[in-house]
């Protein structure tokens, strides 16, 4: 890698945005949120962290693809993308508890997750728009400069790093610096000898508060309930965070992400189609709250 590239640059190889990352797709899998959220909010900068090497380098292609297809303007077909994207790393991988998840998590019929097209995304993108825009939605494309545009279409506000976002995750974020975190469809470690491999416990909160800041918000979701009333007790047990206010239906007509990390996630998508666990996704949003938030929630333990 070049030794012009400022080292925020050589650190995100995929990333040529300047600035840190606004959204962070934790375990992000083949990449499917963090390329949807880079096209829902082209002014924000979203990066995938990823444990498995092949994976994560099957997602750098796919976005380095999006940037020079948006920027050739090409209309490509489905074959053409898996031509140019390479062969897609097997679920069978190993490492660490990304093989315990296809053990647990295999849903065993040997095909990868779906493959969208250019047009596909783009009409996918235009219905979410007409479908539902939210005001936020509204007033962000309102403000785009043509230069926002141009990053908006070229893809170059998405990113993929390979980390064990555990053990390193606050060496590369700044303090406070995301707005938002998503924990999708993490691996479920099944067996109580595994549980401490879960993503989210007390020690780990207090990395992704550190990383989140005040009023960022924390996204989770899955299809294993066991799973989401683990990561929700320790959410809303934590001093750093609270449920954020509202119906379900209030939530998830205000906060577009929700629905992102429902239909965007390959993981999502699996539940949509096969429902191994049933069709139920159970979702959380958690707010990262300030020092007297952190102050009132202790006094009333
Ligand atoms: C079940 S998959 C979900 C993928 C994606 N979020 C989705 O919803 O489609 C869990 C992913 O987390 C990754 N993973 C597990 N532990 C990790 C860690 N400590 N750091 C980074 N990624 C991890 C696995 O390799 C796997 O790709």
């Amino acid at each position: 890698m070049s030794d012009d590239l400022a080292p925020h640059e050589k650190l995100l190889p995929y990333t040529r945005s300047i600035r840190g990352p606004d959204f962070l797709d934790v375990g992000c899998g083949f990449g499917g949120l963090t390329i949807a959220l880079a096209e829902a909010f082209p002014t924000k900068v979203a990066l995938g962290l990823e444990i498995r090497e092949q994976v994560t380098e099957y997602v750098g292609r796919k976005i380095v693809y999006l940037r020079h297809a948006h920027a050739n303007g090409s209309e490509v077909s489905a074959e053409a993308e898996r031509a140019a994207l390479g062969e897609k790393p097997q679920e069978e991988e190993e490492a660490g508890e990304a093989k315990e998840c296809q053990e647990e998590y295999n849903d065993g019929n040997g095909k990868g997750p779906e493959e969208k097209t250019m047009a596909e995304r783009e009409q996918d993108v235009a219905q979410r728009k007409e479908n539902e825009g939210s005001p936020l939605e509204k007033d962000e494309e309102t403000e785009l400069s043509s230069e926002q545009k141009t990053q908006q279409h070229h893809f170059h506000n998405a990113g993929v790093f390979r980390t064990n976002v555990m053990k390193t995750l606050n060496n590369y974020i700044s303090d406070h610096s995301l707005e938002k975190m998503f924990f999708c469809f993490p691996d479920p470690n099944f067996k109580k000898k595994t549980w401490k491999r879960r993503i989210i416990n007390d020690e780990y909160l207090k990395m992704y508060a550190r990383a989140l800041k005040i009023g960022g918000r924390l996204y989770t979701v899955t299809d294993v309930l066991d799973l989401h009333n683990w990561m929700y007790g320790f959410l809303s047990k934590s001093a750093q965070f609270k449920e954020v206010a509202g119906t379900r239906e209030e939530i998830e007509k205000n906060d577009k992400c929700v629905r992102l990390i429902k239909t965007t996630t390959e993981e999502g998508s699996k539940v949509t189609r096969l429902g191994r666990f049933g069709h139920a996704m159970h979702w959380a949003v958690f707010e990262r709250v300030d020092r007297e938030g952190e102050a009132a929630a202790a006094a009333t333990e």
